[in-house]
Formats: structure tokens, sequence, C-alpha cells
């Protein structure tokens, strides 16, 4: 067909002078479940065929194994040319120290501050008026995933909220079903746990402790209740032994587990089993309770590496990651939301359609690692790991957080 022809001379033409400037740069980040594969290859994708070249460097274990390893590599003198970190503040200290590139340049050419929101995922790669990364995407934890399959089977309706969920976890249990799939890693915990402060304490108690760092709400009889509920829901874990997050999704798309609260990049995972939102699976944003979404998700940086042909493919990178189309393209991949209002998601499942309403609707909070520091965090995911895999009094649990909180004021 003559089109073709002209499409491929067209192509050529385009590539020959991109290829000019073609660079490697080594990409880390720890997206190795078949959902975060399929959508980091989307972003590959677009470099490569932007005329540079994408280096994939995929650090399996999840964040809390990749983040240590990625800053060493960075402190250590053994730069990769850009590399994930959650919006908020786990790069903070490396770009401090004069670390990471610059990126001002490529958010004013590309009007960053216009088109990106909501404004704090800006705000967290801003430091001293200059930004030091590219957000890629909004992921909010606090989702409830239920297998259809295990409901039906049981002749009882699927659960519209945490708690119908729980009521009918004695059941699922008298199935052989887990109630509850719950990975081990400690992340994990903590993020349950988080979702159960928006989902039963509710906005106003979540605000109060995370916002204005008000510790006596945080020791206080309504966050004592979440912890019961935590105690409660540990139980319904209790038969859940997998250690990835994905693993513990794949109990609940194999119908061997009723539920899992998770991140709705969970739904990355369904996706790719062939699971359709709606009739397969459902999910409650809020765990049903409180339709709340967190502003959390993926931003890359870009650590210095006095190599100026490096350092244009770093900011080409950059400016491509925030463009409309790799936003589509990768975030429907992802089950996460775009950073930018001005993209079209026509394509999106129902799950997805139910973040951006209540994105629109500006049901949001910022994420843990926005308000905390990254140290209060992974105290937390120790605390929380030990409290969700024993028997720990949550009464004690409660005071040990408290102190955790405290260490970061
Ligand atoms: C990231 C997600 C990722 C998830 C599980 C989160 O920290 O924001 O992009 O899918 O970890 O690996």
């Amino acid at each position: 067909m003559k089109l073709t022809k002209m499409t491929v001379a067209l192509c050529a033409s385009v590539a020959l002078p991109m290829a000019a400037h073609a660079t490697e740069l080594e990409v880390t980040h720890w997206w190795t479940s078949g959902g975060e594969a399929a959508a980091v290859a989307e972003l590959a994708k677009a470099f490569d065929a932007s005329g540079d070249k994408w280096i994939d460097g995929a650090i399996a274990g999840g964040g809390g194994t990749a983040r240590p390893i990625m800053i060493s590599r960075i402190t250590g003198g053994d730069p990769m040319g850009a590399t994930q970190f959650n919006h908020g503040q786990q790069a903070q200290e490396l770009v401090e120290a004069g670390l990471m590139l610059d990126l001002t340049d490529v958010a004013e050419a590309n009007n960053w501050k216009e088109v990106i929101y909501p404004p704090s995922l800006l705000d967290s790669c801003t430091l001293d008026g200059k930004i030091y990364c590219a957000p890629v995407n909004i992921h909010s934890p606090e989702w409830l995933w239920l297998s259809n399959k295990v409901y039906e089977d049981l002749g009882i309706p699927v659960p519209t909220n945490w708690n119908e969920f729980v009521a009918t976890a004695p059941q699922v249990d008298a199935a052989g079903k887990i109630p509850l799939a719950l990975g081990n890693q400690p992340w994990q915990s903590n993020l349950a746990f988080g979702a159960l402060v928006i989902g039963i304490g509710g906005l106003d108690l979540w605000k109060k402790v995370n916002i204005d760092k008000d510790m006596e709400a945080a020791a206080g009889p309504e966050m004592a209740a979440v912890f019961t509920a935590a105690a409660d829901a540990r139980k319904l874990a209790a038969k859940s032994t997998v250690q990835d997050w994905n693993q513990a999704t794949n109990l609940v798309i194999t119908d061997e587990a009723a539920g899992q609260i998770m991140g709705d990049w969970a739904q990355g995972e369904f996706q790719v089993a062939g699971e359709v939102a709606g009739k397969d699976y459902t999910c409650l944003p809020g765990l049903g309770l409180n339709e709340y979404i967190s502003t959390g998700g993926d931003a890359f940086y870009f650590p210095k590496l006095d190599d100026p042909e490096k350092e244009a493919a770093q900011k080409r990178l950059a400016a491509l990651l925030v463009s409309p189309e790799v936003q589509v393209a990768f975030n429907l991949k992802k089950g996460s939301l775009p950073i930018r209002g001005d993209v079209d998601l026509a394509a999106a499942n129902d799950c997805m359609k139910k973040g951006l309403e209540i994105l629109k609707g500006g049901n949001i909070v910022p994420s843990g690692d926005q308000v905390w520091s990254a140290d209060v965090q992974k105290q937390n995911e120790d605390l929380m790991v030990e409290f969700w895999k024993s028997d720990m009094d949550p009464v004690a649990a409660q005071a040990q957080w408290v102190e955790n909180l405290k260490s970061g004021l």
C-alpha cells in the first residue's frame, strides 16, 4: 500500500536525526510484578522510540529492598541515569546533598506547574524553589479488593464495605478460604493499617494525626479503636503466608482468598490475569467506608552524572514521562491515575474510573510518605509487621506508634 511506504519513509526521516543523540540511561525501579512490568515496558518503549535507549534496572523485593540499594549506589559513586522513589521525602537527603539533577528548566519549558495536579506532587519534588523530580502517577493505598466468586460460591452478596467484609469472614473461613490476604513484607502491614485509619477512624482523625501532628489524638480513644480493629483484622489474615504483595493479590485472583487491602497498583495484576472489574472482582476505595484516596505514587529522580550528553538525555526522559501520551499509555497499564487532568482516560476500567471521580471531587489527602519522614515511615513499617504478624497487644502497639511519630516532630 502506498500509505505504508509513505509511513516508512516518514518514520525513517524522523528517526535518523534522533538516532544522532541516542544515549543509554539505566533506570532503576521496583516494578517487577506482571502488571508493573507491563507498565514500565510502556516507559521503555516511549524512551526508545524517541531515539534514546532505556536500560532496565529492575530491583526485585519491593521498595523496602530497592530503596537502600538505590541510595547506596547514588551516595557510593555509582549513580544510575534515573530512579524511582515514592512521592514525598524518600530522596530528600540526596537532593539536599546536591546529588540530584535540577529539572527546573524542563518543568518550566513544559508548564509542569500549570498541568500537574494535585500541586502537592510537584511540591514534593521541590526544594528551595527548584524542581528535582518528574511525577509519573498517583497511587492510593487504601483500597479493598474482593473476589466475587468467593461470595457467589457462598451464596452471599459481595460486601460493599469493610464492616460487611468482616461480618462475612467466618463464612469465608468455614469454606476453607482465607478471609484476608496479606503478604509478609513490612510495608504491606503498614499500608493495611493506614487504610483502616482512613476507613474506620475517618478523615478528621486522619488529619489531626497526620497533618496537625496532634499527638493527643494519636494516643486517644478513637485511634485505640482503630488499633482494636487492626487486631481483629490480623486474625483474618492468619492463614495468609505469602511474601510479596502480588502473591497476595494472586490469592484473590485465584479465589483462594476473599480480599486484600492493597494499593490500586493491584489492578495491574487483575488486568494481566484477564479479570474484569465489577464482574470477577470488586474494588472498594476507602474500604467502602470513606471514599478518600491519598495521593501517593511514584516520581523519577535523575542523579547528577557529570556528563553533558547523559544530562541532556535525562532531561529528555523527564519531559517524556510527564507528556500526555506517556501518561495515558503508562497509567492504563499501571492502574494508577495520571498526574495531569488534561489527558483522556476513556479506556480506564471501572476501578480506575472510581479513582478518577474521587480525584475530580477533591476527596484526597497526602500520602504517608509526603507527611512523614522516611525514617518515621520505616519505624512504623517495622512496628506494623510485628503487630500484624504476632499477637502484640494493641495498647502497647499504639504507645510505640505514638513514640515513632513523635520522633519525626
Ligand atoms: C509504588 C507502586 C508499586 C508498589 C508495589 C509502591 O510503592 O508506588 O508503583 O506498584 O509500590 O511494588
